[in-house]
Formats: C-alpha cells, sequence, structure tokens
C-alpha cells in the first residue's frame, strides 16, 4: 500500500526543540512566527523529550507538547511527532540500569549519550511501551500531527546477557541445529565447533572475531533486533489508536543495519543528509548524495522524506565550513529532484547550551530574519511553494544499479585479496555517477529486490540495463534473476568478485561466479591485489563497438577470466604476465547480453559502458540527444537540438499522469545555457540558463 508522505504541498520544516525553551514565552512565540516567514509548514518534535514527557517515573506531563501542537497547528505548522526512545531519563538508568548497553568488551555505560538503550530490556521495552500508548492516545488523531518519527537514527548493539540469549534463540529458530549452524559457520575451522547453543558468545571484541558466519549472523541480529524493537514502538502507537503513518530517520553510508529489512515495516522511509560540501569539488559530493537519495528512494520505491539537513555549517565535522550562497538550496532540492516529497532542517531553533549548541539551524543564537541564513531559508521555503504540484510524483529509471549491505558486510569482513581496501560502495557510485552523466533516472536497489527487464513505464522493478558490482554474496534467487533479467533482453553489467560466497559466507565450489558463469561466458581462475599507487590497464579490443577505441587505467582488483567459447573480449589488459588476457568481456545471452567487468576500472570506463549499453538499449536520456522516442520517460525534450551539458549539471526527473517534471541542477561555478525546450513551462529558475548551485524545473504535458 502507498502511504502518503504529503498530499498538496512539499514538507519544508524541521527538528524543533521547544523544550529547551519553555521558559522564554516569548521565543517560543517568535519561532512561530518566523517559521511561518520561512514558509515552514512542519517540526518535528518530541525526539528527545522523555525527560520533559516523564520527569518522574510515572509522573507524565504532556501539557507544554500538546499546546505547541495545537498552537502550530492553528500556524498551518503539522507535527510529525517522536518516540522519545533515543533517549532517556536519568532516573530510569539509576533504577534499572539493565537499561544501559553493554559494549563489546562486556562493560556495561554510565548514564550519558544518546542511542545506546538495550533493545532487549523488558525495563525499556515496558516503559517506551506505555510512553508512546499515551503519546499516540493523547495526539494520535489530532489534525495537526501527520506521522511518526519512530527513535532517532537508530543504531549499534548491546552484547549485555539479555541480548546474547535472545541471540541464542534467534540462532536456533534460523538453524535448528547446532550442527546445522556448524555447517554454516564453518566451525571445524581452528576447532571452534560447538555443542550447544548455550556456548554461542556474540562476536566479542576479546573473543570470537574469525568466524565470518558468526560475525555476518550477529549483523542480521542486531539489525533483526532494532526491527522488533521498532515493532514494539509501533505496536503501542497503533495500541494508543492512532492509524498515521510511521517512519524512521536513516543515516548516510551506514552499514551498521540492513536497512532494506526495515522497507516493509515503515510507511515511508527517511534519511539525514549531512554532506560535506566544498571539501571535494561540489559536483563530486553532489553525485556523493544522489547516490543516497536514490538508494533511500529505492527501499520502497516511493517518494521519501530528507528528514534532516543543515541550514548551515554541522559542529560535528572536522571543519565546519559555511555553505556558500546558494548552498543550500540546492541541497534541498536535489532531494525534491531525486523523488523526495519534503525536505526538513536540523534544527529551527539553536540550542544554548550541551554538544549541539554550535550546530547551524534556521534561527541562530542572534535570533534575527536579518542573517544570510535565514534569508535563504526563507527563499527556500518560497521556491519549494512553486514546484509544490510535483508533490506524490514518482522517479522512473530505466536503470538500476545494485547495492547491497549484507553482501557488503561479507564481503568487507572477510581477510581476501584486499584488506587495504576493495572499494565496494566507490565502485557502485562510478556506476551510480555513468547513468548520471548519460542524464537518466537511477534506482540503487538491493539484492533481494525484485527486478525484471522491461518498460519501467509498466512499473518500478522494470529495468533495461542492471548493474551488479562486487555481489560477492549471493543466493540462488538472486542469480536466478539476474539470469532471467539477461535471458529476456537486459543488458546486465557484472563485475570481478561476483559471486564467490553463499548467505553464510562459505565460499562456493565448482568456479565462480556461482550461478552466472553460463549467462556470464566466463570462469573467474585468479584475482590479483595491486598496492595503493599501481595500475594496469585496459585497451580497446580492435572491432569491439560499445567503447572508443583507447585505452583505460584500473587499479586494486584485476580479475584473469577463463573466456567460454562465444565470449568476447572488449578490452584486454595492458600490462603484466596477463597482458592480453580479457579485462572486459561481453557474452550474448539469450535475448539479452551480460557483460563482465573484470578489473577496478577508472570512471571513464564506466561512463562509456554505461552509455554504450543504453544507447544498445535505446533508453535516451531525459535531456536531448536530439532524437524522439516513443517512450513517454525517455521522450526527448528538446526537439532539434543537440545538448551537451557539462558534467556539472544533474538531470533528473518525476512523472504524474501526464506531467513529467525535469530538475536541472548546476553543482558548478559557471552558468551553464541549455536549450529550452519549447513545450515546457518553467516552474522554477529562468529557461535556457542555470546559475551556480542553482535549479531549474521544468514541466511537460505529455499529450
Ligand atoms: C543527527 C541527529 C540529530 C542531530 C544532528 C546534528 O542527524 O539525528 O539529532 O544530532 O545529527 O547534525
Ligand atoms: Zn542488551
Amino acid at each position: 500500500m502507498r502511504h502518503i508522505i504529503s498530499k498538496e504541498k512539499l514538507l519544508y520544516g524541521g527538528d524543533y526543540n521547544p523544550e529547551q525553551w519553555l521558559d522564554c514565552p516569548e521565543i517560543l512565540a517568535e519561532d512561530i512566527k518566523m517559521m511561518r516567514d520561512a514558509h515552514i509548514n512542519t517540526v518535528t518534535m518530541g525526539v528527545f523529550s522523555w525527560s520533559a514527557l516523564e520527569r518522574e517515573e510515572g509522573k507524565y506531563d504532556f501539557g507544554w507538547l500538546a499546546e505547541r501542537i495545537d498552537t502550530l497547528y492553528q500556524n498551518g505548522i503539522s507535527t510529525i511527532l517522536a518516540t522519545p526512545s533515543g533517549a532517556k531519563p536519568k532516573w530510569l538508568a539509576d533504577k534499572y540500569p539493565e537499561v544501559l548497553r553493554t559494549d563489546p568488551m562486556g562493560l556495561r555505560a554510565r548514564y550519558g549519550f544518546r542511542h545506546n538503550h538495550c533493545m532487549s530490556s523488558p525495563v525499556y521495552r515496558e516503559k517506551i511501551y506505555e510512553m508512546d500508548r499515551r503519546l499516540s492516545a493523547a495526539f494520535g488523531t489530532h489534525p495537526g500531527v501527520i506521522a511518526w518519527h519512530i527513535n532517532n537514527e537508530m543504531q549499534g548493539a548491546c552484547f549485555c546477557p539479555l541480548c546474547q540469549a535472545r541471540f541464542r534463540i534467534w540462532l536456533k529458530d534460523r538453524y535448528g541445529s547446532i550442527d546445522a549452524v556448524n555447517r554454516a559457520w564453518n566451525t571445524a575451522f581452528w576447532s571452534h565447533t560447538y555443542n550447544s547453543f548455550d556456548q554461542i558468545e556474540a562476536p566479542m571484541a576479546n573473543g570470537e572475531l574469525m568466524l565470518h558466519g558468526l560475525t555476518l549472523d550477529w549483523m542480521r541480529f542486531t539489525t533483526w533486533q532494532h526491527k522488533d524493537f521498532t515493532q514494539s514502538e509501533i505496536n503501542a502507537i497503533r495500541a494508543g489508536g492512532s492509524r498515521l503513518p510511521v517512519t524512521m530517520n536513516m543515516m548516510y553510508d551506514f552499514d551498521g543495519l540492513d536497512y532494506k529489512e526495515f522497507a516493509d515495516q515503515m510507511d515511508y522511509v527517511s534519511w539525514d543528509n549531512y554532506p560535506a560540501w566544498h571539501k571535494k569539488p561540489e559536483r563530486v559530493t553532489a553525485a556523493d548524495t544522489a547516490f543516497e537519495h536514490d538508494f533511500f528512494r529505492s527501499l520502497k520505491r516511493q517518494p521519501f522524506l530528507m528528514m534532516e539537513s543543515c541550514p548551515s555549517a554541522t559542529n560535528w565535522q572536522s571543519v565546519s565550513m559555511l555553505k556558500r550562497p546558494g548552498m543550500l538550496e540546492a541541497q534541498e532540492l536535489q532531494a525534491i529532484a531525486h523523488g523526495a516529497d519534503g525536505s526538513l532542517y536540523f534544527q529551527i531553533r539553536q540550542s544554548r547550551g550541551a554538544s549541539e549548541k554550535f550546530h547551524g539551524a534556521v534561527i541562530d543564537h542572534y535570533g534575527g530574519r536579518d542573517t544570510r541564513v535565514f534569508r535563504e531559508c526563507v527563499k527556500t521555503g518560497a521556491d519549494l511553494e512553486k514546484i509544490k504540484e510535483v508533490t506524490g510524483s514518482r522517479t522512473v529509471s530505466p536503470a538500476a544499479v545494485i547495492f547491497d549491505t549484507v553482501s557488503r558486510w561479507a564481503m568487507e569482513g572477510s581477510q581476501g585479496p584486499r584488506n587495504a581496501g576493495l572499494h565496494y560502495r566507490e565502485t557502485c557510485k562510478k556506476a551510480a555517477s555513468a547513468l548520471q552523466a548519460y542524464g537518466v533516472n537511477a534506482d540503487i536497489i538491493p539484492a533481494a529486490w525484485d527486478f525484471a527487464y522491461g518498460d519501467p513505464e509498466e512499473g518500478p522493478q522494470f529495468y533495461r540495463v542492471l548493474i551488479c558490482p562486487m555481489l560477492y554474496m549471493t543466493d540462488a534467487a538472486a542469480e536466478e534473476k539476474l539470469r532471467k533479467f539477461a535471458a529476456a533482453g537486459g543488458t546486465l553489467i557484472l563485475t570481478y568478485w561476483t559471486g564467490i560466497a553463499d548467505q553464510t559466507d562459505l565460499c562456493y565450489i565448482g568456479g565462480t561466479p556461482h550461478g552466472l558463469m553460463e549467462a556470464a561466458g566466463v570462469r573467474a581462475e585468479e584475482i590479483d591485489a595491486l598496492y595503493d599507487g599501481m595500475s594496469n590497464s585496459g585497451e580497446a579490443v580492435p572491432g569491439q563497438n560499445i567503447l572508443p577505441a583507447r585505452s583505460y587505467q584500473c587499479e586494486n582488483l584485476c580479475e584473469l577470466e577463463r573466456l567460454s567459447a562465444g565470449t568476447e573480449a572488449v578490452l584486454i589488459y595492458g600490462s603484466d604476465f596477463y597482458q592480453g588476457k580479457a579485462a572486459l568481456t561481453v557474452h550474448k545471452y539469450g535475448s539479452g547480453r551480460v557483460y563482465l567487468v573484470a578489473a577496478d576500472f577508472e570512471q571513464d570506463l564506466w561512463t562509456d559502458l554505461v552509455r554504450g549499453a543504453l544507447r544498445e538499449q535505446g533508453v535516451r536520456p531525459i535531456l536531448g540527444n536530439g532524437t524522439r522516442s516513443a517512450r513517454p520517460d525517455q521522450r526527448d525534450v528538446s526537439s532539434s537540438r543537440k545538448v551537451s551539458l557539462p558534467e556539472e549539471v544533474f538531470v533528473t526527473s518525476r512523472r504524474s499522469g501526464n506531467a513529467v517534471y525535469l530538475f536541472l541542477q548546476n553543482f558548478g561555478r559557471e552558468t551553464v545555457r541549455f536549450p529550452f525546450p519549447e513545450e515546457a513551462e518553467v516552474l522554477l529558475g529562468t529557461g535556457g540558463e542555470i546559475e551556480p548551485f542553482g535549479t531549474v524545473v521544468l514541466k511537460i504535458s505529455l499529450h
């Protein structure tokens, strides 16, 4: 079922902590006036409010929150209400030390910090259940409350005896017998065989860290613990009578949890976005952020919410550089360009004390409207209103990149060819950047998701090109889906270090890539790892017609492939003892084809290969290449002129009924001109030109 984030407006606002200002009514009143001036329509409240809501055990005071929700609502501002489980009151930890988390050395924490409760503790679960149920009963049907924000940035594990006991139960459910565990983890290695489930301990820092299957299952269990804890909070909300959607705020490139497991639990996905703009060229940071937006949108294949972002500089990065003029709006609109239905800040008003007192906010310590940041927030809010009709529209992607957290855990947790870095995420990003360079939307999906070859207009799981870099861990289902994709006519791009191990990290025997050797027409014989600074190259084979006739640099990992009859080399290695052997292959399989990239190549190879693959599939860029396509998602909107946009310009689109919304964002330092599609209506910006950090939003109506 599809859950609506918002009906007719893009959400705009952010975290708001009035509990820090309850003795300053004039400030609370001013906050609302300033929010209205900034076009803010949504706040997130209650994230860390437990001690303000239950100052002493069992003594609840919701009066201040009720008053805030009412007043905000009367002023046209909705509330996303958080459950306060992300930080606990002191009385709770003092009276019930079991709620404190135990670290990997077995040491129980003292009170302090946040995001550090034990997920198994019956007391913690009971106390938060009661709190959530009461919050739901009090506010869950209030017209000013629009969603539930569960916990905050869930993370980490607890190694206490309660958690370890639950781990053993979880293992028993999964494996049934201890012999099955021993087999799955290959415990005969170094004599680590278990005789019973009671003997199993979590992978502690001073304990068992060499059984990869154990570590992997502990990560899966930790994900399950957070999901189970979250479910108890959702149950409390439902028991209190609220039917409102629930969401949780996920984090940038966070591999401590397998986020896909939460997709069905969440009504919509949210994430917190804190790019360090200016540390690298802005287009590099923009591509990195785009990857995350596309990943989070693809978790539910629906509009998502950017729950947090910073209006100016954070205070926790090593150097807190100010956002240059225009960056703030570019950052907020980038979320919308990639399918978000709202962009929120952390936070509305800057706190006066403790660890976030210098963190950027819409309203700073000075407190006035005449600040650069406030003015930019006002403009961004006004611009979001101009494009509000994009709310609810969807992102149609002709291609996807598989980015798989569990496979990443296994690959990066193994001692293997390159402990100095396998560069998994970087490789996936190169593939995504290639799609962006061509100018099409991209989905970033886990291997477990549905995908099939076909017209993306028919459903979000249909793609023309599927890129599957370094899928170290596979199972029969994933292998079969990949084979079917190619056989049905798709272009599948695989790489080195694929199909190496099964779901408990036991290496496949009989050749790799497991389940894909026939489809790819290769068997990986060996993999060479290079030291940092070393490189090899791939030289285009005369007669191949997918790449320009040139040489591409590769580094880090070079796999040596044995080709079956019918498989062609597109690139061959340029040096070393494997000079002349295939570095990129292509193999026709069913109605489609499978490419296998054998080495860690530079971006240019990815850009050229992906361009060739998309062209072969007849996929056109969103913004023009001088030809028209019958397929609406690929319709060329630039009519007759050839378009060549610099790499700093990002083009994405969203669809709703007959309307296509085009987003062009310039993450470069120069103004860029582009041929304006005559049939387009300008919703934002100027037709035909984009300033540095500017955004143009165009609407095209398809007839
Ligand atoms: C995270 C948290 C917020 C706040 C911000 C600061 O995203 O969820 O509570 O601490 O970081 O950047
Ligand atoms: Zn615990």
